[in-house]
């Protein structure tokens, strides 16, 4: 079987930035507005005045300070309160096809690669802008890469199973070299107005370049295994889709056409899995938590990463040994953890071993254990 590796990583971070101060002045400004709307249902009983948020509580509950976005003049407009995106010709490229693009350049470059070399390209990601032709097809003919392309969808571990998906291909022999890519527009289905999780996304784009490890010709990651695990539950969900139109009040502003979840419940539910998927998948391959340099962990919330890095290395691990980007990035679906990974894997020396972890809605967990070579 061929040997997988990861040559290339490219981010792409949108220029705008809604500060926790901006969010939640927005926040508030739309529940005084709704509350003066209501005030005659709140004098009698009949409606609950709708509370405020704080940055405080945004900052203590998930320890994200700021996030990018693709348009924040919509978002923090409290008369709107969701990104303006101008619909596109079809002619045009598609926004999520652009951000994608952008992120896939830059990992080729850094695996000194040409476009035309790639040929499968996968667009893995919690959410497709349209329902075909697939994104990831727009993608290959704008990069103008050879051979087939498709989209998938896991949520937020959408990266890691596509890279399992693409290291099968490799290891397999049907294909020679791929990108998984994941643009993430989180800002699109996030409920603004939702105080309970109008502070958790954010919007990115990230790309891995995985090729056959004979061809790689500069630094690189071995992929020395991946493991994927999915187990059925409601808890984080959004009803939003093709038969939306069908359904008696489907097309009403209805709070389930967006991402909805029981925090607490997945907080208590995910981590068991996924500390257990971690161990389980290191135990398997022999890799003692002592020999583990580096984990690079979807990044939701400081709290669960904190746990399931105890809870895999048995101690508190080193704020290096378990990097977050969620103080800047937010949550940013399948993205997370490739943003974790791109930012801080240069420093690791040959012989080194890390996990990439994703986690999220399903439930699903995807596991990338590497090297670096
Ligand atoms: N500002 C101020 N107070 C808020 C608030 C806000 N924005 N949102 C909720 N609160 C209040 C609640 O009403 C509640 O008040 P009460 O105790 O009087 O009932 C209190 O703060 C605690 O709310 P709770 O929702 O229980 O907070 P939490 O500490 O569990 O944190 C999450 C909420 C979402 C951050 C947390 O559950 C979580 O991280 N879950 C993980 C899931 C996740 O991020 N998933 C993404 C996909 S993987």
């Amino acid at each position: 079987m061929l040997q997988p590796v990861i040559s290339g990583t490219g981010v792409y971070t949108p220029d705008q930035i809604i500060t926790n101060a901006e969010l939640v002045q927005t926040f508030n400004a739309y529940t005084d507005k709704m509350n003066a709307k209501n005030q005659a249902a709140i004098d009698t009983g009949e409606m609950e005045p709708l509370g405020h948020s704080s940055e405080e509580f945004v900052f203590n509950a998930s320890g994200i300070q700021q996030r990018f976005v693709m348009d924040k003049t919509g978002i923090l407009d409290p008369d709107v309160m969701h990104p303006h995106l101008p619909q596109r010709s079809d002619e045009e490229p598609g926004i999520m096809a652009e951000m994608a693009v952008d992120a896939c350049i830059k990992a080729l470059a850094q695996a000194d690669r040409n476009a035309d070399e790639v040929d499968l390209v996968i667009c893995a990601a919690s959410n497709h802008e349209r329902a075909y032709p697939a994104i990831a097809i727009e993608i290959q003919q704008l990069l103008g890469t050879s051979g087939f392309a498709f989209d998938m969808n896991v949520a937020c571990s959408s990266a890691t199973f596509g890279i399992q998906a693409a290291c099968d291909m490799i290891r397999s022999g049907s294909v020679r070299r791929a990108l998984v890519v994941n643009p993430e527009i989180c800002s699109g289905h996030l409920e603004w107005r939702d105080r309970d999780c109008h502070f958790i996304f954010g919007d990115v784009a990230t790309a891995t370049l995985i090729e056959c490890k004979e061809d790689a010709t500069g630094d690189h990651f071995e992929i020395l295994s991946t493991r994927c695990l999915t187990q059925f539950s409601n808890n984080i969900r959004n009803n939003n889709g093709f038969l939306r139109r069908s359904r008696p009040d489907g097309v009403k502003d209805r709070r389930d056409m967006q991402f909805m979840q029981n925090g607490r419940k997945v907080f208590k539910e995910v981590l068991p899995i996924v500390a257990g998927h971690i161990s389980g998948h290191m135990n398997d391959l022999g890799i003692d938590k002592n020999d583990l340099k580096r984990l690079w962990l979807h990044q939701a919330n400081k709290a669960m990463n904190d746990f399931i890095g105890r809870k895999v290395l048995g101690r508190v691990p080193d704020p290096d040994e378990q990097p977050n980007i969620l103080q800047d990035y937010a949550n940013t679906s399948s993205a997370g953890s490739i943003i974790a990974f791109s930012k801080y894997s240069d420093d690791l020396s040959p012989g080194d071993l890390g996990v990439i972890c994703s986690f999220g809605a399903g439930y699903s967990v995807g596991s990338v254990i590497v090297k670096r070579a």
